[in-house]
């Protein structure tokens, strides 16, 4: 079989799957006595949402999803049925997206982070790292894997790798025909295990540009990029001895909300960050349109960082669900509508997904060769000759040579030191290669 044919043979076609999750009223709704305007029919995927000042006999609008989790939903429940297939992609080389889009102050947040030292509040993100860890602990072991991170955010419309020591450096968006669009310098770290990739996700944490406004003392005013890079390698079926890499790229995304002023009494630098996320979210909304619109040829990714960097994501290459989080108080009624309508057109589009097969910025094959050739250089130092006799144990020699063999001696003891640090490079080189290829198991 020819490579296009396999090619065509992995690739999926299917729309972005959309669900919606409605939080509870909170502390402050009930207390300004606002009304819980939504309700959701959990087995038919229906949002209804009721206009609060409308005619009492109009009847509620309502939107149909894949999925709709009410109020009591379950952060494992919501993993479990939204997050775990893509996932599951993820690991056999697809790439997957999962985003959550909503007003601010409606659990975007909660919903792909959670809280984080309460076991059964944990999000998506952090839910996925024991899910793939899981994954690699039963495969067999013959499968090697190689897990990589990066965690970035868009804010005020800039690229900051939140992993990075130098933070307020400013990436770029590259975009390359081989690899496709990648941001450019931004730092990968490789994690052997769930607790590696929570204290990366911390990390990045820290460094997130979060900021209180009148709906949320917790608002995220960046757009959030959590990216898990799942190498796979093994054997192939038709030769025993001929290894393939499938490389799987999972986008975590947590968007900033949408926000009205008037109602988040945003000013100064809050008010900048607002119409710069309000801009993106209005140039994903022009994307998402254009991609279901059908006569649309041009589609502007390039008119935001956040649509470029999820150009695959939406209408291409992926395999994504996006999670619409609303709230049910009566005051919030317009935004509720806009975002249940957002969500209803982005089940329109339609993604075509396929194994990412060998791809050329793969690290894993490098490794494992890297690894075998260190093997074999210490396997060779090691039954290598013994050195001819040392010229120091020699009988003295006459004084006259004696400059002469101080030198030798200075070079012996230099190539020696010089022969032990490259032994000891290589030990430490093939220790730290190992130590990132997991092996299946
Ligand atoms: N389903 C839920 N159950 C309980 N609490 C929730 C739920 N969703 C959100 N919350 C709480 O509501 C507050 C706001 O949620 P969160 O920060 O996730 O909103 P957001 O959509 O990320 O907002 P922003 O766009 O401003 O970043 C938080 O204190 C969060 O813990
Ligand atoms: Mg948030």
């Amino acid at each position: 079989m020819s490579k296009v044919e396999q090619d065509v043979e992995t690739e999926e076609v299917e729309n972005v799957r959309v669900f919606v999750r409605l939080r509870p009223l909170n502390k402050k709704e009930i207390e300004a006595n606002y009304t819980n305007i939504a309700t959701v029919d959990l087995l038919n995927g229906i949002v209804s949402v009721k206009n609060p000042v409308g005619y009492s006999h109009e009847p509620p609008k309502t939107f149909t999803f894949d999925t709709v989790f009410d109020s009591d939903s379950k952060q494992l429940d919501i993993y479990n049925e939204t997050a775990r297939p893509i996932v599951d992609k993820v690991l056999l080389g697809f790439n997957g997206t999962i985003f959550a889009y909503g007003q601010t102050g409606t659990g975007k947040t909660f919903t792909m982070e959670g809280v984080n030292n309460v076991p059964e509040l944990k999000g998506i993100i952090p839910n996925s790292f024991a899910h793939i860890f899981g994954h690699i602990a039963k495969a067999d072991e013959s499968v090697k894997f190689l897990v990589r991170v990066s965690y970035f955010e868009i804010y005020n419309e800039e690229i900051r790798d939140l992993l990075s020591k130098n933070k307020d450096q400013c990436l770029e968006v590259k975009e390359r025909p081989d690899i496709g669009v990648y941001v450019k310098d931004l730092s990968a770290y490789i994690a052997n295990n769930a607790d590696d990739m929570e204290k990366i996700m911390a990390l990045g944490n820290k460094n997130r540009s979060v900021g209180a406004t009148a709906m949320n003392e917790v608002s995220s005013r960046s757009h959030a990029i959590f990216s898990i890079i799942i190498e796979t390698s093994s054997y192939s079926f038709e030769n025993a001895k001929t290894q393939h890499v499938k490389m799987g790229r999972l986008h975590l995304v947590d968007l900033a909300g949408s926000e009205r002023q008037s109602k988040t009494g945003a000013s100064g630098q809050r008010l900048k960050e607002a119409s710069k996320i309000n801009l993106s979210l209005s140039t994903l909304g022009n994307v998402i349109s254009a991609l279901v619109d059908g006569k649309c040829t041009h589609i502007p990714y390039r008119n935001s960082k956040l649509t470029r960097i999820l150009q695959d994501s939406l209408g291409g290459n992926s395999k994504t669900v996006m999670c619409a989080t609303v709230g049910p108080a009566s005051y919030n009624y317009e935004e509720t509508i806009s975002t249940l309508r957002y969500a209803s057109r982005v089940k329109n589009i339609c993604n075509k997904a396929r194994v990412n097969q060998d791809p050329k910025d793969a690290l894993l094959m490098k490794y494992q060769k890297e690894i075998l050739e260190l093997k074999r250089k210490l396997e060779e130092a090691a039954n290598e000759e013994p050195p001819p006799p040392d010229i120091l144990d020699e009988e003295p020699q006459p004084e006259s040579d004696e400059p002469e063999i101080e030198k030798v001696e200075d070079e012996h003891d230099e190539e020696l030191k010089r022969a032990q640090s490259d032994h000891q490079l290589m030990v430490e080189k093939l220790e730290l290669l190992q130590k990132k290829v997991l092996v299946g198991g």
